[in-house]
């Protein structure tokens, strides 16, 4: 029986994982659920939740490390903590210290002791992804956006720098192993978090219906047809329990998907109908409302990711590619600060008993974000496959059931 940390186990990623660890009790010893705040409930006698400051310096945070029972007993850690910053210099900054602040109180306390497998979580800002378009499908070899006069520096790397540096072959400590996964577009349910996109999409339906409006598709029509991967909350926790005890994802990074591949054209007339609503027929046809629509450029910010092998893949000065940008036909941000949306959300909210604060704390920068792109984002499963991973989990499947916790969770109306 073994015992793991989680960081960041309030989070969309780190509460999923708690769940699959305490649900296989024969397995998992203990397992210590570490944040600031302790806003979960995990019900659980396994899980035991200890506040951390990952801000905090090292020997502040060996202090609360040592509250602990079995500290030198716990074999893996899943590091699944993130703050987000203004700027990618802070982002890089900031969670970079929270990382090697981390790894140290671990060797102050003598944790290191018994430790086997540290998971990093990152995502595919590793292909750039928040830059415009990178190669498809994005393998795990695809070369790093390095070169900092091109491109803003990655608090990805900056992570894995530190991890690849404290533990692995030729490292601190290379009995320790590690293991890093790249999710995109995660699907799951988490409170008050930074990038959340089932309660987003869930909130806007729900007003939307409240207004008796259809539901329109707040992003761009190019994107309405293009491609995306997303990594369901409970898949990625999955995959993250089977790799720590599968030595061939040792020291490796994967990318962790559902397995397939979607887009919004059949995603959204299915979030229509599970909200009782339907999509207008002629979505796109008339111009986006003005004091809504939103358009940004990002190849005038930086180059697109796929110019670093436009020479190798023979893509060099070609036009197929066009310059990526973000658009929405509807800005959520400024969609949510409307006085008919909020007046509409309060009604909802007073009449149906659900979280008042909800709309405030969505994320909706983000989903702007998601939703705005002009460029594919499609990434393999084959290396994890190549280790023996086998988990698979339906995209739609994923959305519908997150739709079904925010309803238990009094977030968005119950729709049956
Ligand atoms: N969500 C997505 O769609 C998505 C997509 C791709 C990749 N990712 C990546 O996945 C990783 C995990 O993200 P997530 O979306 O799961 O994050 P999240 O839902 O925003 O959760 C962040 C977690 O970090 C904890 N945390 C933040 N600051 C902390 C601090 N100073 N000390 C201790 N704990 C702290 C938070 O807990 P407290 O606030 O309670 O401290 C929370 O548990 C990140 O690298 C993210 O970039 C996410």
């Amino acid at each position: 029986m073994a015992s793991a940390i989680v960081l960041g186990a309030t989070g969309i990623i780190g509460r999923e994982l708690i769940k699959e660890l305490s649900a296989h009790p024969s397995q998992w010893k203990s397992i210590h659920a570490l944040s600031r705040s302790k806003k979960e409930d995990f019900g659980n006698p396994s899980v035991q939740q200890h506040h951390i400051d990952l801000l905090n310096s090292a020997q502040d945070m060996a202090k609360d490390l040592s509250a602990i029972r079995d500290l030198d007993a716990v074999e893996h850690v899943f590091f699944c903590a993130w703050l987000q910053k203004a700027t990618e210099k802070e982002n890089a900054d900031v969670n970079g210290a929270m990382l090697q602040n981390f790894l140290d109180a671990l060797e102050i306390t003598g944790a290191v002791s018994n430790l086997k497998r540290i998971v990093l979580v990152t995502g595919c800002k590793q292909y750039g992804v928040h830059l415009g378009q990178a190669k498809v499908p994005m393998l795990e070899s695809d070369p790093w956006l390095r070169d900092e006069s091109k491109w803003p520096p990655n608090f990805y790397y900056r992570q894995q720098d530190i991890l690849t540096a404290f533990c692995g072959e030729g490292s601190k400590h290379p009995e320790i192993s590690w293991t890093v996964t790249y999710p995109n577009d995660v699907i799951g349910y988490a409170s008050g978090n930074f990038m959340n996109l089932a309660t987003d999409i869930a909130i806007y339906a729900a007003v939307n219906k409240e207004l008796g409006r259809d539901l329109e598709f707040p992003g761009n029509e190019t994107f309405y047809t293009k491609f995306d991967v997303f990594t369901s909350s409970r898949l990625h926790a999955q995959f993250c329990v089977w790799a720590v005890q599968e030595p061939k994802t040792a020291n490796e990074g994967f990318n962790v998907f559902n397995g397939d591949v979607q887009s919004w054209q059949d995603l959204w007339p299915r979030v229509a109908k599970h909200f009782g609503m339907k999509v207008k027929a002629d979505q796109f046809a008339s111009p986006a409302p003005k004091d809504l629509a939103n358009l940004v450029q990002l190849t005038e910010k930086a180059p697109q990711p796929v110019t670093m092998l436009a020479k190798e893949l023979g893509l060099e000065g070609a036009k197929s590619i066009p310059p990526s940008q973000l658009e929405q036909r509807i800005s959520l941000v400024k969609w949510s600060k409307t006085e008919e949306v909020k007046q509409a959300w309060n009604r909802l909210a007073d009449r149906e008993g659900l979280q008042k604060d909800a709309l405030e704390k969505a994320t909706w920068a983000f989903t702007d974000f998601i939703l705005g792109r002009n460029y594919d984002v499609v990434g393999s499963m084959s290396k994890a496959r190549e280790a023996g991973w086998t988990g698979y989990m339906d995209t739609w499947k994923s959305l519908s059931d997150t739709f079904g916790e925010l309803e238990e969770a009094r977030v968005i109306p119950k729709t049956h």
